[in-house]
């Protein structure tokens, strides 16, 4: 299939607002909309890792990049009023749960502030058609059970991070009943939907306290890799898969926003929620090169040890599905950072990868 015709061609010269454009996902979003032919703006802070993919990629060729904080309402409402765009991805975040325990108020502000702002922004400004919140697979309040969670669980979160992302969810459905109710979408036309993703993996993460990033700086600095928490499942996933997800909701709220406007679970198949070791040998195998991990007994913050998401919603309504399983994802992570090691321009590497996805 040509990228041309993915999603019945809706992205095709639209004006698409990307919140967190400068981070690991908002590149790999941008790159894709880039393919599609949409008109990408972005609104994030500076890059928040060195390298970055946002760097890597030149990203600041394809995306009218805004520098500013999700904090600073006056700013991001500016912003929104002078670009006017049809369709806003909302992935600014403090992401990382380890950075949550030691800078709450960062990890709360930008997170559940952030977004009351982006919706209020939204609300004051008119023209906004889509909008999708990116919270994660961390935002149900966590049993330690072996099901999958479903969109109708309640939300919870034991540390800063996933709480956050819990507050951001309850945010988003306040904002949905009381102002952009799907009941009166004639009179207000905003289609608000949230999107909850699983443990994303890919080329160009250098994220801190992430197990791939961990083991690629391992490997090339020469040291061996420390795990932490050997027995913990997370729905693993290459990057692409949430995306796909995301862009197949805002194309569907796009053309009938009333009757999308919800939750949705955007998770792998239930054989490639592996735990940490399992991943690790795996990653240690493709890489060759004597590649090896071990253990770290620290103690550590408290990370929950199951957690699974329920997809069957999305697959049924939005016929949405993963199309690459743990392995080919994890194969396609050793080819992206040989290729980017041995000198590889990685928007090129990025471009290819993006098709290849959409060929499978
Ligand atoms: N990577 C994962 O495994 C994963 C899984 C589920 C959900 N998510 C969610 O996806 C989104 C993107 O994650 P990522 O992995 O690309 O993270 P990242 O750290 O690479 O990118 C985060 C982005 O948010 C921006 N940002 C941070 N604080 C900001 C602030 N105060 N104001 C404006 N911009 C700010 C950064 O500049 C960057 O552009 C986040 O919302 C994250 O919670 C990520």
């Amino acid at each position: 299939m040509g990228m041309n015709t993915l999603y019945k061609g809706i992205f095709k010269n639209k004006k698409v607002l990307i919140t967190g454009h400068t981070g690991f996902k908002g590149t790999w979003l941008s790159l894709l909309l880039h393919q599609l032919g949409a008109d990408i703006y972005g609104y994030a802070l500076d890059p928040p890792t060195n390298p970055s993919l946002y760097k890597e990629a030149h990203l600041d060729e394809i995306v009218k990049s805004t520098i500013g904080d999700m904090r600073d309402f006056q700013k991001l409402k500016a912003t929104i009023n002078q670009i006017n765009p049809e369709i806003i991805i909302h992935m600014a975040a403090q992401p990382l749960v380890r950075a949550s325990y030691k800078d709450p108020i960062e990890t709360y502000s930008t997170n559940v502030m952030g977004t009351v702002n982006l919706f209020e922004a939204i609300r004051q400004t008119k023209g906004v058609k889509v909008v999708i919140n990116v919270t994660t697979d961390k935002c149900y309040e966590n049993r330690e059970w072996h099901w999958g969670y479903r969109e109708n669980e309640p939300m919870g979160g034991y540390d800063p991070y996933s709480n956050s992302k819990g507050c951001s969810e309850l945010v988003t459905s306040s904002f949905r009943n009381s102002f952009f109710n799907p009941k009166e979408y004639d009179t207000h036309g905003v289609a608000m939907a949230s999107a909850r993703a699983g443990n994303v993996i890919g080329g160009g993460d250098w994220a801190e306290d992430r197990l791939i990033p961990d083991f690629i700086r391992a490997i090339t600095n020469g040291r061996q890799l420390l795990i932490r928490s050997p027995y913990a499942i997370r729905p693993w996933q290459h990057v692409l898969e949430p995306l796909n997800g995301y862009l197949t909701l805002a194309a569907k709220l796009y053309e009938e926003g009333h009757r999308y406007a919800e939750a949705w679970n955007f998770g792998p198949d239930d054989s490639d929620a592996q735990n940490v070791e399992w991943i690790t040998k795996k990653i240690c195998e493709y890489w060759g090169e004597n590649a090896a991990y071990k253990i770290d007994t620290n103690p550590q913050p408290h990370e929950a040890n199951y957690l699974k998401l329920d997809c069957s919603k999305v697959k049924a309504e939005l016929d949405w599905q993963p199309k690459w399983n743990i392995d080919k994802a994890l194969r396609s992570i050793v080819e992206w950072n040989k290729s980017w090691l041995s000198g590889d321009n990685a928007k090129q590497i990025c471009f290819n990868q993006i098709n290849d996805y959409f060929k499978s």
